[in-house]
Order: structure tokens, then sequence, then C-alpha cells
């Protein structure tokens, strides 16, 4: 409870973050990599060179490493968390550590295999009511951060986005032609349900992703909306209890 913020606003703000890593040891966000290890195994190889976003200060890197995936590039913006981080892991060669921000990323085009993040737009996005609902600024920001994890992705790279957000809010999120990818849905968890978006650059959208982009707000109803508002709370109080 002590990192608890005062609002969920705080959650954007990179000194938060900072603050927060100068006493937080460790923290796994929607669980460890155990919990959903053999849904990535379907779609990351050992050999792929990943991209992980909004790394914190996860053992997800860590864990994945000790699993054999050797080529991660981890990037968040708060100075604290690198350098802590960095230094952690300094015994892992092939396990590089960026300060940056994820809608301004500095490598090249299609120069990863996956790009990989847990609970970071969950963060992002936390005061937004639902994506009828988004403010013009974290829209914009949304699609700024979409397009640069498409631009770094290789074709047939995956974007695996791991998430407490559920169907009907988040994939309208990614359903885009603009990025150019196809979008793959599965779960994990017990007793609370937690989702891993898995999409695949150059691949079609299918026919009901692709009328995700057409679908006004106003074709859903506000019951819907409701729902999510509950989750969320009920997520938000879980993962610091
Ligand atoms: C909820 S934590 C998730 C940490 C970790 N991925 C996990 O699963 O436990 C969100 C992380 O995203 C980082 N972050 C938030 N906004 C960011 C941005 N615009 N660019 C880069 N990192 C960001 C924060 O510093 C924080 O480390």
């Amino acid at each position: 409870m002590a990192h608890l913020p005062d609002d969920n606003k705080r959650y954007k703000e990179v000194d938060y973050w900072n603050e927060r890593y100068t006493t937080e040891h460790s923290y796994d966000w929607l669980g460890g990599f155990p919990k959903f290890q053999h849904l990535l195994e379907q779609h990351v190889k050992k050999e792929d060179s990943i991209l992980m976003l909004g790394c914190g200060n996860s053992s997800l890197s860590g864990d994945m490493y000790s699993a054999g995936y050797h080529s991660i590039a981890n990037v968040d913006y708060s100075s604290k968390c690198i350098e802590t981080m960095s230094a952690r892991h300094s015994d892992c060669p092939g396990m590089t550590w960026h300060e940056m921000d994820i809608s301004r990323l500095s490598f090249p085009d299609a120069s990863f295999d996956v790009v990989l993040e847990k609970a970071t737009l969950d963060a992002i996005l936390v005061e937004e009511k639902s994506p009828w609902e988004m403010s013009p600024q974290s829209a914009s920001f949304l699609h700024k951060s979409l397009t640069e994890i498409s631009r770094c992705l290789k074709a047939g790279g995956r974007f695996v986005s791991i998430t407490f957000v559920s169907p009907l809010l988040r994939k309208r999120l990614y359903a885009c032609r603009e990025y150019d990818w196809s979008i793959r849905k599965y779960s994990y968890g017990e007793g609370f349900e937690y989702f891993v978006y898995v999409m695949t650059k150059g691949e079609e959208l299918g026919p009901e992703d692709a009328a995700l982009q057409e679908k006004r707000p106003q074709d859903h109803k506000p019951s819907d909306l409701f729902v999510h508002s509950e989750t969320a709370e009920e997520f938000l109080c879980n993962i610091h209890l």
C-alpha cells in the first residue's frame, strides 16, 4: 500500500515512478512470467529479438532471460528504473536498458521480432473511462505509441500486450488497418482474468476486428461501460493488496 498514489492520474507521471522506484525493489503487475509463460511460448521464440516497453522493476525480463530469451531491449521513461535495473542485470549479455518514452522509440524500422508490454498501457490509460470517451491527449499518445510499435516490428513480428482490460474495450484500440496487424486474444488467471493480445505484423485484421474500426461509440450501451469501471476499480484494489 505504501506506493499507492493519492490520485490515479499519478500513474501517468514519470516523477511518481521515479519516486516509487527509489524504495520499491520489485513488483510484477498482473502476475509474473510463470502465469502466462505457456501463452508467450506459442508466440515468442528463444532467439527472437524482444523489445520490452515500460519494463519497470518487474522480474519479467530477468525470468525470460533465465528461460533462454537472451535478446531483450528494455525501455522505461523512469531514469531511476533504468539505472537500478541495468545494474541488477549487468551479468546478462544481450540485455540492454534504455531511458525512453514509448511514443518516441529511437530504434530503426523493423528492428524487433517481438514488442512486449505488460500493464504499461494500462497505467497510461488508467484515467480513461472507455475507448469511446478517451481524451484527445490520450488518444493521440496511444496512436503515436502504436504507430511506433508497428514501425519497429519486423514483418511477421508480434506485438504482445498483457492487460486487465477486456476485449470489448481494448480490441478496438488495436484494431486499425494503419498498424498493419491481425489480433489474437488469450487469457490467464484464476479468479481474476487477465488478457494477452497478440498482434501479428503484416497479417490482415479478421472481419470482426476490421468492423470495430467503423463502429461508432453510440452503437454501445452505457451498461457496457459500467462493467468496465467496476472491473478497473477492482483491479486497482487487487493489485495493491
Ligand atoms: C504499471 S507499471 C508496469 C511495469 C512492468 N511492465 C510490469 O509488468 O510489472 C508501468 C511502467 O511503465 C512505465 N511508463 C509509463 N509511461 C511510460 C512512457 N510513456 N514511456 C515509457 N515508460 C513508461 C512506468 O515507469 C512503469 O515502469
